[in-house]
């Protein structure tokens, strides 16, 4: 395992639309998943995608300290979305800048886990916002450039 580099805004990385995985899901690949899972948690986040580690792959890891724990999504798609929800956001590649974004309220998903094998999830609160959020990196899309407003983190 291994700790990444965390790309911030303004690295062109972060404006690529995403490759999907193809073929099998080789070691090299869960190596990445593990790598970015351990970087996440040490940067406190609960969900990083794979530009963010300067790889423009659809991959994305999720912890949102719930019940569905350490998600791996690879090849990730929304299929269902319902209401609107709007709520402060973060990103690890913005730091200590936050925003309120307008989301989906509930989302359905399917992606690819760690053995290629197809999965599905439905979705609400701050996963729902997770999903929306990691997903549109993929798209090149921060939430910065969505967000209705934009705040600085007050210095302690
Ligand atoms: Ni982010």
């Amino acid at each position: 395992m291994a700790i990444l580099e965390i790309k911030k805004a303004g690295d062109p990385v972060l404006k690529e639309v995403c490759q999907p995985v193809e073929g099998h899901i080789n070691k090299k690949m869960r190596q990445l998943l593990d790598d970015m899972a351990e970087t996440m948690y040490q940067a406190d986040g609960v969900g990083l995608a794979a530009p963010q580690v300067g790889i423009p792959l659809r991959i994305v890891v999720i912890d949102c300290m719930d019940d569905h724990g350490l998600l791996e999504l690879i090849n990730p798609r929304i299929t269902f979305r319902e209401g609107t929800a709007t709520d402060t956001e973060g990103c690890l590649s913005v730091p200590d800048i936050y925003g309120e974004v307008e989301r989906s309220a509930v989302v359905k998903a399917e992606y690819l886990n760690r053995f290629g094998k197809k999965q599905h999830i439905t979705a609400k609160g701050l996963l729902a916002r997770c999903i929306q959020h990691e997903l549109d990196h993929l798209e090149g899309q921060l939430f910065i450039d969505i967000a209705q407003s934009l705040r600085r983190k007050e210095k302690a």
